[in-house]
């Protein structure tokens, strides 16, 4: 029998993430290419060199809109609580021993590591946007002047760096906890993923959507 299941994310939020991966990952690998000689065959990748250089800057673009909407639709649920630093305390544990340990019973939508992904990830993008359009060659860059251009190119890649990082860490963390992804692919979590990692958040889901507890 199927487990029950608490609906996590609608049909928009999903596809509003996964279009964020998309621009993510279209505007990595341009990005990449165009930030070292021994990368630049990734510019095959994105119809050649031309492309790349063309394409960066909208991708970015499109990434920074598609995720100010996830940003509106999120940041609530994000903001830092008193339990968030009691689920930081107890990180390390549950890197180390999973499912054993348990989670603090306060836990809301996301946890203290979630939320300060979802802050970085808010971080890197703005840094990006704003570096991003101080050199851009086609638009912008020939009323900056050069010093502060430099300054920005090197804030861009410091925050393209922080982004990748971050990035790993959330991929790393959807894959490595159980049951995580089918909340982005399919919509919903079993009601004991839930229990177990975001307790108060189960809770407020049974009453709101009328489960019965057995
Ligand atoms: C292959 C790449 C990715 C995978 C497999 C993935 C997977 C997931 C999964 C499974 C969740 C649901 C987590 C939960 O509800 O507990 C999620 C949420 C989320 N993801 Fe991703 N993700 C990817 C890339 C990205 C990228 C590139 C961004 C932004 C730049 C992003 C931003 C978010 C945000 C904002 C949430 C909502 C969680 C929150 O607000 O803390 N994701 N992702």
């Amino acid at each position: 029998m199927k487990p029950l299941q608490l609906q996590r994310y609608s049909a928009g939020q999903r596809s509003n993430h996964w279009m964020v991966v998309l621009c993510f990952v279209l505007a990595a690998v341009s990005g990449f290419a165009l930030f070292h000689p021994a990368l630049f065959w990734l510019t095959a990748l994105v119809g050649g060199p031309q492309w790349a250089r063309i394409l960066h800057p909208y991708l970015g673009i499109a990434m920074f809109v598609f995720f100010l909407g996830m940003f509106i639709m999120f940041a609530a649920a994000n903001l830092w609580r008193g339990e968030d630093s009691e689920w930081l305390a107890t990180a390390g544990k549950v890197v180390s021993e999973g499912n054993k340990v348990q989670i603090p019973q306060k836990t809301g939508k996301y946890n203290g590591g979630q939320k300060l992904v979802f802050w970085s990830f808010t971080l890197s993008l703005i840094v990006l946007l704003a570096t991003g359009l101080l050199f851009w060659q086609a638009w912008f860059a020939s009323s900056v002047p050069i010093p502060l251009q430099r300054v920005a190119v090197t804030l861009h890649a410091i925050a393209a760096f922080v982004l990748v990082l971050t990035f790993i860490v959330h991929v790393y963390a959807a894959i490595w906890v159980k049951g995580t992804l089918h909340a982005m692919v399919r919509g919903s979590v079993t009601l004991g993923w839930a229990r177990h990692h975001h307790p108060r958040w189960f809770r407020e889901q049974i009453q709101a959507q009328g489960i019965k507890r057995k």
